[in-house]
Protein backbone atom coordinates (compact mmCIF):
# COMPACT_ATOMS: atom_id res chain seq x y z
CA UNK A 1 0.00 0.00 0.00
CA UNK A 2 1.08 3.65 -0.92
CA UNK A 3 0.52 6.70 1.22
CA UNK A 4 -1.45 8.90 -0.83
CA UNK A 5 -2.25 11.87 1.29
CA UNK A 6 -1.04 15.27 1.15
CA UNK A 7 -1.67 16.04 4.90
CA UNK A 8 -1.61 14.55 8.51
CA UNK A 9 -4.45 15.90 9.88
CA UNK A 10 -6.34 14.11 12.65
CA UNK A 11 -6.32 10.32 12.93
CA UNK A 12 -10.16 10.63 13.07
CA UNK A 13 -10.32 10.76 9.03
CA UNK A 14 -7.41 7.61 8.67
CA UNK A 15 -7.88 4.14 8.00
CA UNK A 16 -6.90 1.58 10.15
CA UNK A 17 -4.13 1.08 7.03
CA UNK A 18 -2.41 4.58 7.12
CA UNK A 19 -2.73 4.38 11.06
CA UNK A 20 -0.79 0.73 11.00
CA UNK A 21 1.73 2.05 8.27
CA UNK A 22 2.61 5.34 10.26
CA UNK A 23 3.14 2.84 13.42
CA UNK A 24 5.05 0.16 11.64
CA UNK A 25 7.29 3.05 9.67
CA UNK A 26 8.05 4.74 12.70
CA UNK A 27 9.30 1.48 14.11
CA UNK A 28 11.86 1.20 11.55
CA UNK A 29 13.02 4.68 12.32
CA UNK A 30 12.99 4.26 15.84
CA UNK A 31 16.11 1.71 15.51
CA UNK A 32 17.88 4.62 13.76
CA UNK A 33 17.45 6.90 16.89
CA UNK A 34 19.44 4.14 18.74
CA UNK A 35 22.36 3.80 16.15
CA UNK A 36 25.54 6.12 16.77
CA UNK A 37 25.04 7.68 13.52
CA UNK A 38 21.33 8.99 13.74
CA UNK A 39 20.95 10.36 10.48
CA UNK A 40 19.09 9.02 7.25
CA UNK A 41 19.69 10.97 4.08
CA UNK A 42 16.28 9.92 2.52
CA UNK A 43 14.66 13.57 2.72
CA UNK A 44 17.71 15.24 1.36
CA UNK A 45 16.56 18.26 -0.63
CA UNK A 46 13.37 18.44 0.96
CA UNK A 47 12.23 21.84 2.79
CA UNK A 48 9.75 21.89 6.03
CA UNK A 49 8.59 24.68 7.73
CA UNK A 50 7.20 24.49 11.31
CA UNK A 51 5.22 27.09 12.86
CA UNK A 52 4.46 27.32 15.93
CA UNK A 53 1.54 29.19 16.95
CA UNK A 54 1.21 28.09 20.71
CA UNK A 55 4.07 27.20 23.24
CA UNK A 56 5.63 23.26 22.47
CA UNK A 57 8.98 22.22 23.77
CA UNK A 58 8.23 18.11 22.94
CA UNK A 59 5.87 18.97 19.60
CA UNK A 60 8.29 21.52 18.49
CA UNK A 61 11.56 20.13 18.72
CA UNK A 62 11.26 16.75 18.25
CA UNK A 63 9.90 17.98 14.71
CA UNK A 64 12.73 20.13 13.90
CA UNK A 65 14.65 16.89 15.31
CA UNK A 66 12.66 14.52 12.99
CA UNK A 67 13.56 16.41 10.23
CA UNK A 68 16.94 16.61 10.97
CA UNK A 69 17.82 12.99 11.41
CA UNK A 70 16.25 12.81 7.36
CA UNK A 71 18.17 14.94 6.44
CA UNK A 72 15.81 17.45 5.44
CA UNK A 73 16.26 21.33 5.30
CA UNK A 74 14.22 23.20 8.08
CA UNK A 75 12.96 26.81 8.71
CA UNK A 76 11.06 27.68 12.31
CA UNK A 77 8.55 30.75 12.02
CA UNK A 78 8.20 31.52 15.65
CA UNK A 79 4.92 34.08 15.51
CA UNK A 80 6.90 36.92 17.84
CA UNK A 81 9.41 37.09 15.46
CA UNK A 82 7.40 36.84 12.16
CA UNK A 83 5.61 39.08 10.34
CA UNK A 84 2.20 37.80 11.62
CA UNK A 85 2.71 40.51 14.51
CA UNK A 86 2.78 43.71 11.73
CA UNK A 87 -0.41 41.90 10.60
CA UNK A 88 -0.25 39.74 8.34
CA UNK A 89 -2.85 36.17 8.04
CA UNK A 90 -1.83 32.73 8.38
CA UNK A 91 -2.76 32.39 4.86
CA UNK A 92 -0.60 35.12 3.40
CA UNK A 93 2.55 33.70 5.60
CA UNK A 94 2.11 29.93 3.99
CA UNK A 95 1.64 31.66 0.82
CA UNK A 96 5.01 33.09 1.24
CA UNK A 97 6.99 30.67 2.31
CA UNK A 98 5.26 28.38 -0.57
CA UNK A 99 6.23 30.69 -3.00
CA UNK A 100 10.29 29.66 -1.95
CA UNK A 101 9.59 26.31 -2.62
CA UNK A 102 8.94 24.58 0.53
CA UNK A 103 7.89 20.96 0.00
CA UNK A 104 5.99 20.37 4.42
CA UNK A 105 4.37 22.31 6.71
CA UNK A 106 4.15 21.72 10.17
CA UNK A 107 1.52 23.71 12.37
CA UNK A 108 0.44 24.03 16.25
CA UNK A 109 -2.47 26.80 16.65
CA UNK A 110 -4.54 27.55 19.20
CA UNK A 111 -7.58 28.07 16.51
CA UNK A 112 -9.07 24.19 16.11
CA UNK A 113 -9.42 23.97 12.24
CA UNK A 114 -6.48 26.07 11.16
CA UNK A 115 -4.42 23.30 9.70
CA UNK A 116 -7.53 22.30 7.64
CA UNK A 117 -8.00 25.64 6.41
CA UNK A 118 -4.61 25.87 5.23
CA UNK A 119 -4.47 22.53 3.92
CA UNK A 120 -7.16 23.03 1.36
CA UNK A 121 -5.30 26.38 0.42
CA UNK A 122 -1.77 25.65 -0.02
CA UNK A 123 0.11 22.78 -2.67
CA UNK A 124 2.38 22.09 0.15
CA UNK A 125 1.82 19.23 2.37
CA UNK A 126 0.32 19.96 6.24
CA UNK A 127 0.92 18.49 9.48
CA UNK A 128 -1.52 19.09 12.34
CA UNK A 129 1.27 19.36 15.40
CA UNK A 130 -1.99 20.65 17.51
CA UNK A 131 -4.95 22.81 16.82
CA UNK A 132 -7.10 23.83 19.60
CA UNK A 133 -9.13 21.76 21.41
CA UNK A 134 -9.47 19.14 18.09
CA UNK A 135 -6.50 17.03 17.24
CA UNK A 136 -2.84 16.24 18.00
CA UNK A 137 -2.59 13.30 15.65
CA UNK A 138 1.27 12.61 16.02
CA UNK A 139 0.74 12.58 20.05
CA UNK A 140 -2.00 10.12 19.65
CA UNK A 141 0.05 8.14 17.25
CA UNK A 142 3.04 8.07 19.29
CA UNK A 143 0.98 7.10 22.61
CA UNK A 144 -0.20 4.14 20.94
CA UNK A 145 3.28 3.40 19.30
CA UNK A 146 4.76 3.39 22.88
CA UNK A 147 1.53 0.79 24.48
CA UNK A 148 1.94 -1.30 21.55
CA UNK A 149 5.57 -0.89 22.24
CA UNK A 150 5.32 -1.59 25.70
CA UNK A 151 2.20 -4.09 25.74
CA UNK A 152 2.77 -5.81 22.20
CA UNK A 153 -0.68 -5.55 21.25
CA UNK A 154 -3.62 -2.18 21.29
CA UNK A 155 -6.25 -4.95 20.01
CA UNK A 156 -8.07 -5.99 23.58
CA UNK A 157 -5.71 -3.39 25.56
CA UNK A 158 -7.70 -1.55 28.20
CA UNK A 159 -6.85 2.53 27.84
CA UNK A 160 -7.71 4.84 30.74
CA UNK A 161 -7.24 8.74 29.93
CA UNK A 162 -7.76 10.58 32.98
CA UNK A 163 -8.44 14.28 33.49
CA UNK A 164 -9.54 17.25 31.33
CA UNK A 165 -10.75 15.05 28.18
CA UNK A 166 -13.39 18.02 27.39
CA UNK A 167 -10.49 20.30 26.44
CA UNK A 168 -7.56 17.70 25.15
CA UNK A 169 -7.01 17.30 21.06
CA UNK A 170 -4.81 14.73 22.90
CA UNK A 171 -7.57 12.39 24.41
CA UNK A 172 -9.06 12.80 20.96
CA UNK A 173 -6.27 11.66 18.89
CA UNK A 174 -6.31 8.87 21.74
CA UNK A 175 -9.36 7.93 21.08
CA UNK A 176 -9.99 7.77 17.36
CA UNK A 177 -7.16 5.96 16.88
CA UNK A 178 -7.03 3.58 19.86
CA UNK A 179 -10.59 2.72 18.67
CA UNK A 180 -9.64 1.88 14.82
CA UNK A 181 -7.07 -0.48 16.22
CA UNK A 182 -9.34 -2.23 18.90
CA UNK A 183 -8.42 -1.04 21.96
CA UNK A 184 -10.97 -0.95 24.70
CA UNK A 185 -10.95 3.13 26.11
CA UNK A 186 -12.51 4.59 29.12
CA UNK A 187 -11.93 8.15 30.59
CA UNK A 188 -12.01 9.50 34.18
CA UNK A 189 -12.36 12.86 35.33
CA UNK A 190 -14.40 15.81 36.95
CA UNK A 191 -17.97 15.05 35.05
CA UNK A 192 -17.19 19.06 33.99
CA UNK A 193 -14.01 17.89 32.11
CA UNK A 194 -15.47 14.84 30.67
CA UNK A 195 -17.60 15.71 27.09
CA UNK A 196 -20.91 14.83 26.77
CA UNK A 197 -21.78 12.33 24.32
CA UNK A 198 -18.31 10.80 24.54
CA UNK A 199 -19.57 7.58 24.57
CA UNK A 200 -20.65 7.93 21.31
CA UNK A 201 -16.72 8.05 20.84
CA UNK A 202 -16.62 4.69 21.80
CA UNK A 203 -15.32 5.65 25.33
CA UNK A 204 -16.61 4.34 29.12
CA UNK A 205 -17.32 6.51 31.39
CA UNK A 206 -15.73 6.31 35.37
CA UNK A 207 -16.60 8.65 37.68
CA UNK A 208 -14.08 6.84 40.35
CA UNK A 209 -10.92 6.90 39.98
CA UNK A 210 -9.82 3.62 41.75
CA UNK A 211 -12.51 1.65 39.72
CA UNK A 212 -11.32 2.71 36.97
CA UNK A 213 -7.26 2.33 37.42
CA UNK A 214 -8.58 -1.11 38.56
CA UNK A 215 -9.70 -1.63 35.06
CA UNK A 216 -7.23 -0.62 32.90
CA UNK A 217 -3.67 -2.13 31.52
CA UNK A 218 -2.76 1.60 30.76
CA UNK A 219 -3.13 4.80 31.94
CA UNK A 220 -2.92 7.86 30.07
CA UNK A 221 -2.63 11.02 32.48
CA UNK A 222 -3.71 14.56 31.21
CA UNK A 223 -2.32 17.71 31.55
CA UNK A 224 -4.97 19.41 33.43
CA UNK A 225 -5.12 22.85 31.70
CA UNK A 226 -4.61 25.04 34.49
CA UNK A 227 -6.13 28.06 32.53
CA UNK A 228 -9.54 26.33 32.80
CA UNK A 229 -10.00 26.95 36.32
CA UNK A 230 -10.90 30.42 36.37
CA UNK A 231 -13.87 29.37 33.82
CA UNK A 232 -15.75 27.49 36.55
CA UNK A 233 -15.12 24.11 35.28
CA UNK A 234 -12.65 22.99 38.29
CA UNK A 235 -13.06 23.21 42.03
CA UNK A 236 -9.37 24.17 43.63
CA UNK A 237 -6.33 22.43 42.52
CA UNK A 238 -6.08 20.97 45.68
CA UNK A 239 -9.88 19.47 45.45
CA UNK A 240 -8.84 18.09 41.86
CA UNK A 241 -5.83 16.41 43.47
CA UNK A 242 -7.52 14.84 46.08
CA UNK A 243 -10.23 13.54 43.84
CA UNK A 244 -8.26 12.76 40.77
CA UNK A 245 -4.44 12.76 41.23
CA UNK A 246 -2.65 9.52 40.53
CA UNK A 247 -0.53 8.48 43.24
CA UNK A 248 1.01 5.32 44.06
CA UNK A 249 -1.59 5.21 46.36
CA UNK A 250 -4.33 5.10 44.33
CA UNK A 251 -1.91 2.88 42.14
CA UNK A 252 -2.46 -0.10 44.91
CA UNK A 253 -5.84 -0.65 43.21
CA UNK A 254 -4.57 -1.26 39.71
CA UNK A 255 -2.87 -4.02 37.79
CA UNK A 256 0.83 -4.43 39.16
CA UNK A 257 2.25 -4.26 35.91
CA UNK A 258 0.22 -1.19 34.63
CA UNK A 259 1.53 1.88 31.68
CA UNK A 260 2.12 4.45 32.85
CA UNK A 261 2.17 7.59 30.34
CA UNK A 262 1.80 11.24 30.35
CA UNK A 263 1.80 13.66 27.28
CA UNK A 264 3.12 16.60 28.86
CA UNK A 265 4.05 19.05 30.20
CA UNK A 266 3.14 17.47 33.54
CA UNK A 267 1.71 19.41 36.22
CA UNK A 268 3.24 17.31 39.16
CA UNK A 269 1.29 16.59 42.09
CA UNK A 270 -1.80 18.35 40.43
CA UNK A 271 -2.48 14.99 38.02
CA UNK A 272 -0.07 12.81 38.85
CA UNK A 273 2.30 12.69 41.71
CA UNK A 274 5.85 12.81 41.28
CA UNK A 275 6.73 9.05 42.31
CA UNK A 276 4.34 7.57 39.55
CA UNK A 277 5.89 10.33 36.95
CA UNK A 278 9.17 9.01 37.79
CA UNK A 279 8.43 5.52 38.97
CA UNK A 280 9.10 1.92 37.45
CA UNK A 281 5.83 1.96 35.42
CA UNK A 282 6.44 5.28 33.80
CA UNK A 283 6.84 5.36 30.23
CA UNK A 284 6.35 9.10 30.29
CA UNK A 285 9.81 9.63 28.74
CA UNK A 286 9.99 6.53 26.21
CA UNK A 287 7.13 8.32 24.92
CA UNK A 288 9.40 11.00 24.05
CA UNK A 289 11.66 9.25 22.55
CA UNK A 290 9.21 7.52 20.14
CA UNK A 291 7.93 10.75 19.27
CA UNK A 292 10.63 11.44 16.94
CA UNK A 293 10.48 8.54 15.34
CA UNK A 294 6.59 9.13 14.82
CA UNK A 295 7.75 12.34 13.44
CA UNK A 296 9.95 10.80 11.30
CA UNK A 297 7.43 8.77 10.10
CA UNK A 298 5.00 11.26 9.34
CA UNK A 299 7.57 13.48 7.42
CA UNK A 300 8.94 10.68 5.28
CA UNK A 301 5.05 9.27 3.80
CA UNK A 302 4.42 12.67 3.32
CA UNK A 303 7.32 13.11 0.91
CA UNK A 304 6.28 10.60 -0.95
CA UNK A 305 8.13 8.15 0.86
CA UNK A 306 7.38 3.83 0.33
CA UNK A 307 6.45 1.33 3.32
CA UNK A 308 8.15 -0.71 4.21
CA UNK A 309 11.26 0.99 4.21
CA UNK A 310 13.53 -1.01 6.19
CA UNK A 311 15.26 -1.65 2.76
CA UNK A 312 15.80 1.67 1.92
CA UNK A 313 17.23 2.80 5.16
CA UNK A 314 19.71 -0.46 5.50
CA UNK A 315 20.64 0.88 1.90
CA UNK A 316 21.33 4.82 2.80
CA UNK A 317 22.66 4.16 6.40
N1 LIG B 1 2.69 16.79 24.33
C1 LIG B 1 2.88 17.99 23.77
O1 LIG B 1 2.22 18.38 22.80
O2 LIG B 1 3.87 18.73 24.37
P1 LIG B 1 4.35 20.18 23.90
O3 LIG B 1 3.22 21.13 24.20
O4 LIG B 1 5.58 20.49 24.70
O5 LIG B 1 4.63 20.13 22.43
Amino acid sequence: MKWSRKDLLDLESLSVEEITMLLDTARSFREVLDRPIKKVPILRGKTIVNMFFEPSTRTSSSFDMAAKRLMADTVNISPRTSAVTKGETLLDTARNLEAMRIDLVVIRHSSSGAPHFLAKRIKAGVVNAGDGQHAHPTQGLLDIFTMREKRGRIEGLKVLIVGDVTHSRVARSNIHGLKKLGAEVAVCGPSTLIPVGIEELGARVFHKIEEALEWADVVNILRLQLERQKKGLLPTLREYSRMFCVTEERLKAAKPDVTIMHPGPMNRGVEIDPRVADGARSVILDQVTNGVAVRMAALYLLSGGDAPLSEAIRKEA
